[in-house]
């Protein structure tokens, strides 16, 4: 029971909240790994599935595992009705990402009591791709494509969106984008979640929390400003200029930066290899030339702060390569981070202790005396 430490870290950055085996992220050297799995190495030879088992049992399946673990995954596909009443509920334009968060909310009927389970992990990862795509076929006034269960994670999303089944490379270039957003260690949504969790709270109240911290534009929300820019620029031989302004204005680029990462951020490094054989030619070449542009030009405006290429920039590019449209962009970040967040439920659980940090006070001091004339008689 040592004394409060009173060292103010502002945004926590550097504090080690504990311990974690789930994912490493090294921010000097670029590095990211799954319990020790390198990323990149994954995006090429695993399934959604086969990540999902190894975040949550902490090993890769076996192949009947992963045959099991697939169907598993697939007959929890469905929202019970409660949920569809709630989504139906919904205006039908409302954005993607708010729906999702009533939907994911919705959930938590009863049947995700605390501690969160295994199978809990399973439910809210096989259920929110259905309760997203749900309310983006309402919304579109077009018919509920109900989950096929013959078809993978990543296939039946493209499936229940658009109806139609994606050909091969589509979705395995959407596939790949879930295993490498996965997780991603103590990021601001699995802390939220994990704060939730720590107080005794339930997996559905703390993923509905995550999913509020993922929205904001510097974590999860950034990927659809970066389509903005990309379209905002048009041509390459615009970026210049555009580029320029903007941080002549002191705006931030959307797709460079990160709080870990002080050199080229792993995921975006696969992503833009995905990109290249998924995007077409020119709006490859417009990021290409973009991000020619903004790394020197971060450089020189931004002098050492070490900001480089992220996730969310190679990212957009490629979600929009597989058909989906920026308000979607989010949301599919979020559908492959369920997986994370379940793993992380479950190691909060197992070793938990309240999460309750401290706050340096420096307002005025005591002995004030509160103002006569709004005091009660
Ligand atoms: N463009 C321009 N300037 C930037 C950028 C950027 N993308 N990123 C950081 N900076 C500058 C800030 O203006 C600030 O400079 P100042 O102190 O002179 O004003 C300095 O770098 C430090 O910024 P912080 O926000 O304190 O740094 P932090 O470690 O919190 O940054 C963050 C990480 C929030 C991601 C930031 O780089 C950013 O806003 N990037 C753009 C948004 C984005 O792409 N978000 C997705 C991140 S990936 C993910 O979460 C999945």
């Amino acid at each position: 029971m040592g004394a409060a430490p009173h060292v103010a870290a502002k945004g926590l950055e550097h504090i080690v909240m504990g311990e974690s085996t789930i994912a490493y992220v090294g921010g000097e050297t670029g590095e990211l790994h799954y319990r020790g799995f390198p990323i990149a190495d994954l995006a090429r030879s695993a399934s959604f599935e086969g990540v999902v088992h190894l975040l949550l049992r902490g090993r890769p399946p076996a192949p009947d595992e992963l045959d099991r673990l697939t169907a598993d995954l697939a007959a929890r596909r469905s929202v019970p009705d409660g949920v569809v009443r709630v989504l139906d509920a919904l205006p039908p334009g409302l954005d993607p990402l708010e729906a999702m968060r009533t939907g994911m909310s919705a959930l938590g009927d009863g049947s995700f009591p605390a501690p969160p389970t295994l199978e809990q992990g399973l439910d809210l990862i096989a259920r929110t791709p259905t309760l997203l795509a749900r309310h983006v076929r309402r919304s579109r006034h077009e018919a509920v494509v109900p989950p096929r269960p013959d078809l993978g994670h990543a296939a039946n999303y493209l499936w229940m969106l658009t109806g139609e089944e994606p050909d091969a490379a589509r979705a395995r270039a959407l596939e790949q984008y879930l295993i490498l957003l996965a997780d991603h260690g103590m990021n601001a949504s699995t802390f939220a979640l994990r704060v939730v969790l720590s107080t005794g709270s339930d997996l559905v109240s703390a993923a509905t929390a995550a999913l509020g911290a993922l929205k904001g534009p510097v974590h999860g929300g950034a990927p659809a400003l970066v389509a903005a820019m990309l379209d905002a620029i048009g041509r390459p031989a615009a970026a210049p200029a555009w580029i320029g302004n903007a941080l002549a204005r002191r705006d931030r680029l959307y797709g460079f930066g990160h709080r870990a990462y002080k050199t080229e951020d792993p995921r975006a490094i696969v992503l833009h290899s995905i990109a290249r054989s998924a995007a077409s030619a020119d709006r490859l070449a417009l990021a290409e030339a973009v991000e020619r542009e903004a790394l020197p030009a971060l450089y020189r405006e931004r002098p050492g702060r070490r900001l480089f290429t992220n996730v969310e920039y190679y990212g957009a590019v490629v979600l929009e390569s597989v058909g989906l449209p920026p308000a979607l962009f989010t949301p599919t970040f979020a559908v492959a981070r369920t997986a994370g967040w379940a793993a992380h439920a479950l190691e909060q659980v197992a070793d938990n202790r309240l999460i309750r940090p401290d706050v340096s006070y420096v307002g005025p001091a005591a002995g004030r005396s509160w103002p006569a004339e709004v005091a009660r008689a």
